[in-house]
């Protein structure tokens, strides 16, 4: 195992062959009795996710914040919120993931602050002010905002009306989330200085929160097409610019430290372009896949396009089928837990950087919220945010029932005490699958060829220096089969049977899916 003192290997960057595993704080381990995660609470379970096998932890944001959209509303990008803890105990939990050889990534949050933010507390305090310009101000008539974007998470316009100083400020968020102007030097020079804060603490890179949006399109246009939101939309050249410069901040650290960005553009095309010549984002979210359905020909047709995007431009892929804003994948695919672990299979041997989101690993669907608990701004995100169930009593794992949301369905058999007990769970899968990839040069790095398979069915091969592993995903309902030249024995098979270990695999049948490996010679 790497450990995260080390540099890579001569393979690749450590974070081409790492599993990154979602963290939304508030709902992974509350120890205080508010009923909301906490720092120690993660540190609890570091042992659970070193056993598991995950290379890395993303913290969705911790920062401090008045938890308008739950921390991706920051008051202060370099402090601890005091629901999570406080500085020392982020150390401890560094250095703790740190001695498991588990890296530390944080949520970044670039394109807007809280409007508790003492920058923009500043910013809107008059016309004059010094940090006017740290923020997107209009003047104008309070009846017409100035252009006709509209909010992501609230309802109504992108631009909310400030009385005392008589003027708009834009917010692509809710209009407790004002944009801040990269375009003024000292935004950017302010903003990489907080990466600089982290990265002095040892962090091991960046998710970089909707960093696409963090330049505006000159003279705010309005949306051709009518009014809406503008969030996958705005993909400016001058972007280029600021993210070479946040690649230049990382570059000055040791630790070679990694960024994933949100960007959300729903085309591969446009996202690999946020690689830049190596010099901008490390890695970025490709959502295309995410947002289809569990179908052989959305999954074949996503893959090549994935591959004819970032190939040619030497741009690493990121896989992800679950995070903080979606409905959880199980549930989406109809809730069957065998198309959730065959999921699992083909989340974990793409070829890319896999993200997993905390719960996923349990099979977890969403919780059902009530209308009158819910918390989210959007009223949307509720159900895939709800507490992990870390065991079968009344409060899982949690210091009482009654947390900041309802816990998932079937948590007293579905928690992690009760799947680690039972060799055949989801859990032991996600666990087989992740050893797999540690010990598996092709799964880590190798090239990726899909294979042209029955109706139903996406194959692929890995391979590097003649070292070859097959996968194979049955997404539909009926048994398939797959004819394979040669000799391959079975690594990992989806099904909840009992670890098949090694066993002949002739002419294969993929009745469910499974990962195949070519003896060794
Ligand atoms: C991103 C986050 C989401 C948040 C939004 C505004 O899309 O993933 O949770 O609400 O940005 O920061």
């Amino acid at each position: 195992m790497t450990s995260p003192t080390e540099r890579s290997t001569p393979d690749a960057p450590w974070w081409k062959t790492a599993t990154v595993y979602q963290i939304y704080p508030r709902s992974f381990c509350d120890t205080t009795g508010n009923g909301v995660g906490d720092l120690a609470g993660i540190m609890a379970h570091l042992d659970h996710l070193e056993w598991l096998g995950v290379d890395a932890i993303w913290l969705s944001p911790v920062f401090t914040s008045p938890m308008v959209d739950h921390g991706y509303d920051v008051a202060d990008y370099c402090d601890i919120d005091p629901i999570f803890g406080d500085l020392e105990q982020f150390d401890r939990l560094v250095a703790e993931a740190h001695r498991r050889s588990i890296r530390v990534v944080l949520d970044w949050v670039p394109n807007h602050t809280s409007d508790q933010h003492p920058w923009f507390v500043e910013s809107r305090s008059s016309v004059d002010s010094p940090s006017r310009d740290w923020y997107v101000w209009r003047e104008g008539d309070p009846n017409t905002p100035p252009n006709n974007w509209e909010a992501a998470l609230s309802q109504g316009p992108a631009w909310t009306w400030d009385e005392a100083t008589a003027s708009w400020y834009l917010h692509l968020f809710t209009p407790n989330q004002p944009d801040l102007d990269w375009s003024n030097g000292a935004v950017r020079d302010a903003m990489l200085d907080t990466l600089r804060f982290w990265l002095d603490r040892g962090v091991d890179g960046f998710r970089m929160d909707v960093v696409h949006l963090i330049a505006k399109p000159d003279g705010l246009p309005d949306r051709p097409g009518g009014p809406g939101p503008v969030i996958i939309d705005i993909d400016e050249p001058a972007v280029h610019d600021h993210l070479r410069a946040i690649r230049s901040v990382l570059e000055e650290y040791p630790q070679e430290p990694m960024s994933v960005g949100e960007v959300y553009l729903l085309d591969p095309n446009r996202v690999a372009t946020y690689y830049g010549d190596q010099d901008e984002l490390h890695l970025s979210f490709n959502f295309i896949a995410l947002h289809g359905p569990w179908d052989a020909e959305h999954w074949n047709r996503e893959i090549r396009a994935a591959q004819d995007a970032f190939d040619p431009v030497d741009a690493w892929p990121t896989w992800v089928l679950s995070n903080h804003d979606q409905t959880r994948h199980r549930q989406r695919y109809g809730g069957s837990e065998r198309i959730a672990r065959a999921a699992a299979v083909l989340l974990l041997t793409l070829r890319g950087t896999p993200f997993l989101y905390a719960g996923e690993e349990l099979g977890l669907v969403d919780a059902d919220v009530p209308r009158d608990q819910q918390q989210d701004p959007q009223g949307r995100r509720d159900g895939c945010r709800a507490p992990i169930p870390w065991d079968g009593t009344s409060t899982h794992g949690w210091q009482r029932s009654d947390n900041w949301l309802p816990f998932p369905p079937e948590s007293t058999v579905r928690n992690a005490a009760s799947l680690r007990d039972d060799p055949t769970s989801i859990l032991h899968l996600y666990r087989r699958l992740l050893q797999l990839r540690r010990a598996s040069r092709p799964l880590r790095v190798g090239g990726m060829e899909l294979l042209d398979a029955p109706a139903g069915v996406v194959a692929w091969e890995r391979s590097v220096n003649g070292e070859r592993v097959l996968v194979i995903v049955n997404m539909s309902d009926d048994p398939a089969s797959f004819d394979v030249v040669g000799e391959w024995n079975v690594a990992i098979d989806s099904s909840p049977a009992a670890d098949v270990a090694t066993r002949p695999y002739d002419g294969i049948v993929a009745a469910q899916s499974g990962v195949v490996v070519m003896p060794a010679i």
